[in-house]
């Protein structure tokens, strides 16, 4: 498929990074349209962990990397994540639209300092600067990447700056030099990927974070600052809605949230803390530690509505491995009323009652076990494994084509 989206579930850390670098190896170009150096996306190859935060991770496969308008750029990720791909070996092809908004140390600050006003409201932010950078954007008072070319504008704008926040601004030479560094990079992305679509080339849209944190469309205020779910491809890099061949929902097989904000299936329990240790739930970008829940079909329900989601990537199944029961919330009771699928409200959340199915689990598995079954296929998954997939395909109402049961590449099955 040409113009493939990725786009995330849940609350993000569904395991993109790692879905997107297999779907970029037979690809031309990878994208990312929105977010910052809020994600974390992880790839494993030969045994090598390589993070990303700004660069799309699909880019370890050796797809061409662009940044697109609709991010807020960290240039420092850039330039190093850069390097990273310099010492793969891969000759780094890349480009990033002149018009994509820059985070200014400032930003980072301001995040900090609003976090702090809110007090027991936090949002829990990974303070990067993420929010402050897009509201500067909409305020129209941005710095955008082509600005750093041109030191006269970007005096002009650094100076409205400094008045709207009332806060000092980093000296403009620093900002300068790293124009010139992005200088060779810096390019029409959104034309680009036009053009790359004409000539039939494939194209990875790497999304971040998940739907439930869409500033819309998520738990607001408990959100990120930008449009998280598929059409934020079309918007973030100057895609028409048309072109889209078709959009992969990236799912964990249980549910985990960092940050505050509902989460009607979280476990309190030791069970939650078991989850969280074998499946290493801890922040990529802040090392905190990962809330963790069953699945919560209302949500991915709608999250599949709202992304027209073709067909759905499994992620972190081995993580169950070796639990007696596994629960998948199948709707709520809400006031009395059934509810099958739900807008993530933060008001309806708070009251809606979880009803649960409970499926039997599988045996303990080690490495080489999903080593076994990743080479084997399919039929190799344990019937419980399945029965829980083909449970959760039934119950979303989509086909789950992928499943990953291991971090690194090469541990997963196609159906
Ligand atoms: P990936 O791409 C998980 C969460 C933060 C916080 C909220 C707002 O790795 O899936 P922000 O810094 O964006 O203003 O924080 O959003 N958050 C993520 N959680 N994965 C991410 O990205 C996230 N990016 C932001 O924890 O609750
Ligand atoms: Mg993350």
């Amino acid at each position: 498929m040409p113009a493939t989206i990725i786009t995330g579930l849940q609350w993000g850390d569904e395991g993109k990074g790692k879905i997107s670098y297999l779907l970029c190896r037979d690809a031309d170009c990878v994208v990312r349209f929105q977010g910052g150096a809020n994600a974390g996306h992880t790839v494993i190859v030969s045994g090598k962990k390589l993070k990303f935060n700004m660069i799309p991770a699909g880019s370890a496969a050796g797809a061409m990397p662009c940044i697109a308008s609709g991010t807020v750029v960290d240039l420092d990720e850039v330039f190093e994540e850069l390097d990273l791909l310099r010492s793969l070996g891969f000759e780094t092809k890349f480009m990033i639209s002149r018009a994509a908004n820059i985070v200014l140390p400032i930003h980072k600050k301001l995040d900090a300092m609003i976090e702090e006003l809110r007090g027991g409201r936090a949002v829990g932010t990974t303070r990067r600067g993420i929010g402050p950078t897009y509201s500067d954007k909409a305020l129209r008072a941005g710095i955008r990447i082509e600005d750093l070319l041109d030191r006269n504008a970007l005096m002009d704008k650094l100076e409205i700056l400094k008045k709207v926040h009332d806060l000092e601004i980093e000296n403009s030479d620093k900002l300068i030099e790293y124009g010139n560094r992005i200088k060779p990079y810096v390019g029409d992305v959104e034309l680009f990927v036009n053009n790359l679509l004409d000539e039939g080339k494939k194209v990875i849209f790497e999304g971040a974070q998940g739907t439930l944190l869409d500033i819309d469309h998520g738990t607001y205020p408990y959100v990120t600052s930008s449009n998280t779910i598929a059409g934020a491809a079309c918007t973030g890099c100057g895609i028409g809605p048309t072109r889209i061949d078709e959009v992969v929902g990236v799912m964990k097989a249980y549910s985990t949230r960092v940050g505050a904000g509902v989460f009607p299936t979280e476990l309190f329990n030791e069970l939650g803390e078991r989850i969280r240790e074998i499946g290493q739930e801890f922040g990529t970008t802040t090392g905190r530690p990962r809330r963790v829940g069953w699945l919560d079909m209302p949500l991915l329900r709608y999250a599949v509505r709202i992304s027209d989601v073709t067909w759905i990537a499994l992620t972190k199944l081995d993580v169950l491995s070796g639990l007696d029961k596994i629960k998948i919330c199948t709707e709520y009771d809400l006031r009395g009323k059934t509810v099958e699928i739900a807008p993530p409200s933060v008001k309806l959340l708070r009251d809606a009652k979880p009803t649960y199915i409970e499926l039997d689990g599988w045996g303990k598995m080690t490495k080489e076990d999903w080593k076994a079954v990743s080479e084997r296929g399919w039929d190799a998954l344990p019937d419980e494994a399945k029965t829980y997939i083909e449970t959760i395909e039934k119950l979303v109402n989509k086909p789950i084509k992928l499943v990953s049961v291991g971090a690194e590449a090469g541990l997963e099955v196609m159906k």
